[in-house]
């Protein structure tokens, strides 16, 4: 099942996506966690998403459709993969139908995570994510048992370099120009699903998977 997370910064793409390739048994494609591990080993992609990423700008398309490109053609996305992320200009969108068609195969589901953009900026400064796994938590959302320890294996949380008030407001102003579109042109494809992202996390995860077995 080839599935695409859609919805602004701090939507829960990233929440609900651990849970469905849990399900699934299908690989995450995060461009965002790509990035950043791009950032960490400091490679020349690395070294040039950052100077975007810190200003809360997109990346540019050409740097971004080469990454996802050479991912699913990896073997195994054959089973099905989780976008998340990607795409988020109509130049990606269109470059994602030319890889997927060459693959011989396309998109079965786009969910929309729709949450109030006033709800989004208390979501992103109060994440905070594992070293280790990169599980995420919320201070009030989603506490971890112990402050600052991941429930998972006691690695440490961070909190991410864009997620202070100035980078939110730029994601989110990227978001609304640059992506927000893409919803017509997946709604035009008849593929589009909304789903309420301000409900439980564990009650959102329940809707999307209704919506993969439906
Ligand atoms: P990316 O890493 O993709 O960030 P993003 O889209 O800004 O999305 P987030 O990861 O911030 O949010 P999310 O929806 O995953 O929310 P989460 O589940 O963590 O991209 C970062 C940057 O990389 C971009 O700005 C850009 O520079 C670059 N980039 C990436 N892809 C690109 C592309 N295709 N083209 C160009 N540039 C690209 O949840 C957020 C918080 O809310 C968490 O604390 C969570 O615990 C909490 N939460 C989740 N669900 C709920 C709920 N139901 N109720 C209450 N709290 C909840
Ligand atoms: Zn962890």
């Amino acid at each position: 099942m080839n599935i695409l997370f859609m919805g602004p910064p701090g939507a829960g793409k990233g929440t609900q996506a651990a849970a469905i390739i849990n399900e699934f048994g299908i690989p995450h494609i995060s461009t965002g966690d790509a990035f950043r591990l791009a950032i960490k080993q400091g490679t020349p992609i690395g070294i040039k998403a950052k100077e975007y990423m810190d200003q809360g700008l997109l990346v540019p398309d050409d740097v971004t459709i080469g990454i996802v490109g050479e991912r699913l053609q990896q073997s195994d996305c054959e089973k099905g993969f989780l976008l998340d992320g990607f795409p988020r200009t109509l130049s990606q969108a269109e470059a994602l139908e030319g890889i997927l068609s060459e693959l011989n195969t396309q998109l079965d589901h786009v969910i929309n995570l729709k949450v109030d953009r006033n709800k989004l900026l208390a979501r992103l400064t109060g994440r905070r994510i594992c070293k280790n796994c990169g599980a995420t938590y919320h201070v009030i959302f989603n506490p971890p048992k112990q402050e600052g320890v991941c429930d998972i294996d006691g690695g440490e949380l961070y909190q991410r370099s864009d997620d202070n008030e100035e980078s939110v407001g730029k994601r989110l102003d990227e978001y609304i120009n640059k992506t927000a579109p893409l919803l017509d042109f997946y709604e035009q494809k008849g593929l589009l699903r909304q789903i309420d992202g301000e409900k439980e996390i564990d009650t959102v995860s329940k809707d999307i998977v209704a919506i993969l077995r439906g």
